[in-house]
């Protein structure tokens, strides 16, 4: 599955792009999961591991509040447009660190992208330092002014996102931790930009090959209309 989902993130390098380019998405995120976190730190994040860092969005970020970033990646294509930090291409459950060797480690939109999430999570913690601060950031979809999800009326092979309580729980098992939920009023073009994305596109259609599920994406969503809320749902995790 993790094969799969590497190269999924590898064939979405110019969907991405085009993707934050128009909304800006991932940034407001990351700055807002650096904002809490730093919150909870005593004089700003220290060395932070930036996992699943991407195309850099997030490293971006967090290269704006603290001067040691690592970008870590299991997707190659994703990180080669990456060309400022340190950084490394490795799979959450194996992090190639030293145990207690940094500060802060954020999964921005990340995390739920593991089949184990309480797995990746015990690895982070191994590397993070006794004082240190997790962050993560997951996604609880997309819903109609009434408040319905969008794609409940939507035939599809399966359901997008399905694990994020999953995260809730896994930074629970390991953390004392804190959580909220972040609204963005969206459009419907903007819902089907981002399932223009193979690797997103591949929540709905997991057994179509790339081009084919990017196609089935735009026609599922092709009457779409209107405005939208999307909401993502942030924990933040402290030793206990
Ligand atoms: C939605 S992107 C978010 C990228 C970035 N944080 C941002 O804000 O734009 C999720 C990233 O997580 C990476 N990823 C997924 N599973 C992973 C794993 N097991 N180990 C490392 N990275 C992983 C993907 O390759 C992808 O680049």
């Amino acid at each position: 599955m993790k094969a799969v989902v590497r190269q999924n993130f590898d064939a979405s390098v110019d969907a991405y792009t085009t993707y934050e380019r128009r909304t800006n998405r991932f940034t407001s995120l990351a700055r807002l999961l650096a904002a809490e976190m730093t919150a909870r730190t005593d004089g700003g994040l220290g060395t932070v591991l930036d996992a699943g860092a991407g195309t850099g969005v997030s490293t971006r970020v967090f290269a704006e509040t603290t001067a040691d970033t690592i970008a870590l990646d299991i997707s190659r294509e994703m990180l080669r447009k990456i060309d400022s930090t340190a950084r490394l291409q490795a799979d959450f459950d194996h992090l190639p660190l030293r145990d207690q060797s940094v500060d802060a480690i954020a999964f921005t939109a990340s995390l739920f992208l593991v089949p184990e999430p309480a797995t990746a999570v015990r690895e982070a913690a191994k590397v993070l330092r006794a004082d240190g601060v997790i962050g993560a950031v997951a996604p609880l979809g997309w819903f109609r002014p009434d408040g319905t999800d969008v794609f409940e009326q939507f035939e599809r092979e399966s359901r997008s996102p399905t694990d994020t309580s999953a995260v809730e729980e896994a930074v629970a098992g390991e953390f004392s931790t804190s959580t909220g939920t972040w609204k963005f009023s969206t459009t419907a073009e903007n819902i089907r930009l981002f399932h223009a994305i193979p690797a997103m596109a591949a929540r709905l259609y997991p057994k179509l090959d790339t081009e084919k599920r990017v196609r089935r994406a735009r026609e599922l969503l092709g009457s779409l209309d209107g405005t939208f809320e999307q909401r993502w749902r942030w924990v933040i995790g402290v030793p206990e």
